[in-house]
């Protein structure tokens, strides 16, 4: 009996055999298409492929695809473990053409598959075609020898496949399995086809079309082939078994649900296991792609799925979070056919194990109410509408969990009363808004955001995704369209651009789309919350609401972004051990160019200090270790070690971003609660340099650092300086230090020989020359360009030769005029040199000047007036 496993490798290497390329599966959020929630099928990584919008390099691919069908066009979440075919997540193998095979080869191969290589009996099996399909009707007639009785035409939109509400689609033509007439069920197109009997097997597509708005269907270049076979229904055939869930896969997961929870796996929770078995797969593979339990968008349907399955654990009996516990179980089955698995084993263990935590105490308290709103309700009547959204709103219980809660009661839930309290409550909270403030700019986004949802972030994994505009608004007004040279903010509902948070500065690229739409965007800033506006300029084309786009950002830039958040990181770490864990991030920016970083820190950092953290940031770099994000709650992620910043606020999970090889039981090196976007190793940050540290404010420190390409720019530019200088003084690099100091040392001596010349140049070589007013000998001299520190010495010097008298000096120095006036001992009584210098000063717009009886210095402004000082002096001397 084939396994899962062996099964899908036939299927590939038949259609490999046959030329055709195996490609990997697609994630599981499709990056390529805005209007779908999930991967639903094969085709839809192929699907501009068939549009001819992208080339691949081969005509032929074979894929075994994830697909999930829950909370979107195709959900199938409400029947799931009740039936025995639907699944949130499944496989699907498939074969493509793209404008190579038609119709005869896809019919002809997917006929020698089942019944050579899977040998299928030829008598088991029937086909649906498309009613007006003659073509594919007379070829399954000649390949397969088919008669009109197993070839039924089907006229409706059964046999008319899409993707979704665009994008490309065919008419049909479907294999079916006949369990035999012991199983109930009539064949396709009766009235009783939804029996077990006719299980469809395989869907041949034959892409002809694209859908564009309504209405409107274009052909595609050339006509393609895309088929669909669900894994776990082929899988039950192959495997003798009638029912999915009893299938290798799954069996094996609902006999560990039946061991952990001690629950028999086909007693009263048959059901229960079902849920458990099938919700695992989807929660872990959406979980191994990055999706993480969240209240909006992908994450709520994440959520969903997690706590149903999460209910009927506990109504086994779990007392503890269990999901977990299931995971290597479901690793061992599918781990080697999809490697994301094991890699993410643990990412996925914590999140259930989380997720389980915080719902279980909510999860008891709500089924309580539940209960008890039941017991007041008639047999059939429907739970009130605001008891569901009490549940929603307070216990956190999904409205798809309360239904499957009530299912087995056959009790429905009054869903508009939901919608009803749900909208009550939205009115709630903008009467509480309007209350805040009245800016009109906030109070559009607020409406926009509460029209249209938040934008969901997919910037972590990819840096360019297809998605709709949902709102644009120009000069604070919401409008349906902008025209080139608009300057616009646009929302988005989901996008790879990061918005301005957390010291990391909003992304800029382009926004494209059809008709040649161009939108250069400069920036992305969150407004009300969660929605992403980002802000530019339509360059061409027009943009209007609700049409698809590609957004992509400036990946460069981005990058040298990354590099700098995650070094501040480090920088943050390095500086805690250096200085000290009073070292607190204050404020931070994380931009392309640079990084500036600001921590509580009384003093300064010292030179050697911030050596030894560069040093030690960029050992951290070149150790070249992983980066991982977690999502925990505030209080496991610090009790890991994260440094969380006291006073900030947190929701019930944070984003926890560790880096580094971990030392003294730390797991890593740095372990922070941040929403950032990071490189994915350390040595992709590349180099790190330290810029300048300063002081900000009191007890605050700023520093500023720069990465990768900036700071190779840094280091040429200094080495460019240092060569520049090298060359000036002729000197290599290496003996620079030796020759500056050795300048410096030439400059001191020859200022003193300088000093020393002036003097004596000043004094002159014989007596000075004396005049003498009032009866006191005068030597008055303008000495011109002397520094005025100089003159004390030259006018002791002169007295010395003049003995009794008074000296008095002016010099000029960069155009201002000094004064120095010595009186001899036996004059001071007569005149103070006070007195002289300050008359003097007055002269070249000095004002005061001072010293003792003796001797007295100033100096004023006006180099050109040295002159006047001395005739000043003489002034003073003649009124005496
Ligand atoms: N895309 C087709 C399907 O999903 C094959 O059924």
């Amino acid at each position: 009996m084939p396994s899962s496993n062996d099964i899908r490798a036939t299927f590939l290497d038949f259609f490999v055999r046959n030329g055709h390329t195996a490609v990997p599966s697609s994630s599981l959020v499709p990056r390529n298409d805005p209007t779908l929630l999930f991967t639903n099928s094969g085709m839809v990584q192929f699907k501009n492929v068939f549009t001819g919008a992208e080339k691949r390099p081969y005509s032929r691919a074979t894929t075994a695809q994830k697909c999930v069908r829950a909370g979107g066009k195709h959900n199938d979440l409400d029947n799931v473990g009740y039936t025995a075919r639907h699944h949130t997540f499944f496989e699907m193998l498939g074969n493509f053409s793209f404008g190579d095979y038609f119709k005869p080869l896809a019919i002809e191969q997917a006929w020698t598959l089942l019944t050579r290589d899977f040998g299928l009996p030829k008598d088991k099996l029937l086909v649906t075609v498309y009613s007006e399909d003659d073509e594919a009707a007379d070829l399954w007639k000649s390949i397969a020898g088919l008669s009109d009785s197993k070839i039924i035409r089907i006229p409706t939109s059964d046999n008319f496949w899409r993707m979704g509400d665009t994008g490309p689609c065919g008419p049909c033509s479907e294999i079916f399995y006949d369990h035999g007439d012991t199983i109930p069920g009539g064949p396709p197109g009766s009235p009783d086809e939804d029996g077990d009997r006719f299980i469809e097997i395989w869907n041949l597509v034959f892409m002809q079309y694209e859908e564009g708005p309504p209405g409107v269907r274009a052909p595609l270049p050339r006509p393609s082939i895309d088929t669909g076979m669900g894994m776990e229904r082929f899988a039950a055939i192959l495997q003798g078994v009638h029912d999915n869930y009893d299938t290798d896969t799954f069996r094996a997961l609902i006999l560990a649900s039946a061991d952990i929870t001690g629950q028999e796996p086909d007693g009263p929770f048959r059901a229960s296991h079902r849920v458990v078995a099938d919700h695992l797969r989807s929660t872990s593979f959406l979980i191994a792609e990055g999706v993480l339990p969240s209240n909006e968008g992908r994450g709520y349907v994440l959520r969903r799925i997690m706590r149903r399955a999460m209910r009927h654990l506990h109504m086994m009996g779990a007392r503890e979070p269990m999901m977990w516990r299931l995971v290597p179980v479901l690793v061992r089955q599918m781990g080697a056919a999809y490697p994301e698995l094991p890699q993410a084993e643990t990412l996925i263990i914590e999140t259930l194990r989380l997720e389980e935590t915080r719902f279980k105490a909510m999860l008891e308290r709500g089924l309580h109410l539940l209960a008890d709103e039941v017991s007041k309700l008639g047999d059939t009547q429907a739970l009130p509408g605001d008891v569901a959204f009490r549940l929603y709103d307070t216990y956190g219980f999904p409205l798809d969990l309360t239904q499957d809660a009530l299912r087995e009661q056959g009790r429905a839930v009054d869903i508009s009363g939901f919608d009803t309290a749900m909208t009550e409550q939205r009115t709630r909270a903008r009467a509480a808004w309007a209350g805040t403030g009245d800016a009109a700019a906030e109070r559009v986004w607020f409406e926009q955001r509460e029209a249209v949802g938040a934008t969901e972030f997919q910037g972590y994994n990819v840096e360019k995704a297809e998605a709709q505009v949902t709102s644009i608004v120009i000069g604070g007004m919401a409008v349906q369209r902008a025209e080139p040279g608009d300057k616009v903010s646009v929302l988005l509902n989901q996008t790879p651009f990061y918005a301005e948070s957390g010291g990391q500065v909003g992304d800029t690229g382009t926004i494209t789309g059809l008709g040649g739409l161009r939108i250069a965007i400069s920036d992305t800033q969150k407004r009300a919350g969660d929605a992403f506006a980002h802000i530019g300029v339509v360059e061409a084309g027009e943009v209007t609401v609700g049409m698809p786009v590609v957004a992509e950002l400036d990946h460069i830039r981005r990058g040298n972004i990354r590099a700098h958040h995650s070094a501040t990181h480090l920088l943050h770490e390095a500086l805690r051990r250096r200085l000290g864990t009073h070292v607190q991030q204050k404020g931070s920016l994380n931009a392309p160019d640079r990084l500036r970083f600001d921590v509580s820190q009384p003093t300064p950092i010292s030179k050697a200090d911030l050596k030894m953290v560069e040093a030690e940031v960029n050992a951290r770099i070149r150790e070249n270790a992983p980066v991982t994000t977690r999502l925990m709650t505030p209080e496991a992620a610090v009790a890991e070690g994260a440094m969380a910043l006291f006073g900030e606020k947190y929701g019930d999970e944070v984003r926890v971003v560790a880096m580094g090889n971990g030392d003294d039981g730390r797991p890593a090196y740095s372990i922070e609660l941040c929403g950032g976007t990071h490189v994915r190793r350390t040595g992709d940050i590349g180099l790190f340099r330290l810029v300048s540290e300063g002081a900000v404010s009191a007890g605050v420190r700023r520093i500023e650092a720069v990465t990768g390409e900036a700071a190779l720019a840094m280091m040429a530019e200094s080495e460019r300086r240092v060569d520049e200088l090298a060359a000036l003084l002729k000197a290599n690099p290496a003996e620079l230090g030796a020759r500056v100091a050795t300048l410096i040392e030439d400059r001191k001596r020859l200022e003193k020989q300088v000093s020393e010349l002036q003097r004596k140049l000043a004094t002159g070589a014989g007596a000075p020359e004396l005049e003498e007013i009032s009866g006191i000998p005068l030597a008055a001299r303008n000495v011109g360009e002397v520094p005025g520190k100089e003159l004390r010495a030259l006018v002791d010097a002169i007295a010395e030769q003049v003995g009794s008298g008074v000296v008095a000096i002016v010099s000029t120095a960069d155009g201002k005029a000094s004064i120095a006036v010595g009186v001899s001992a036996d004059l001071v009584k007569r005149v103070s040199a006070v007195d002289l210098v300050r008359a003097a000063a007055a002269a070249v717009g000095g004002k005061g000047g001072g010293g003792r009886p003796d001797m007295a210095q100033a100096g004023g402004p006006d180099g050109d007036h040295a002159d006047d000082a001395l005739e000043a002096i003489r002034g003073v001397l003649k009124a005496l």
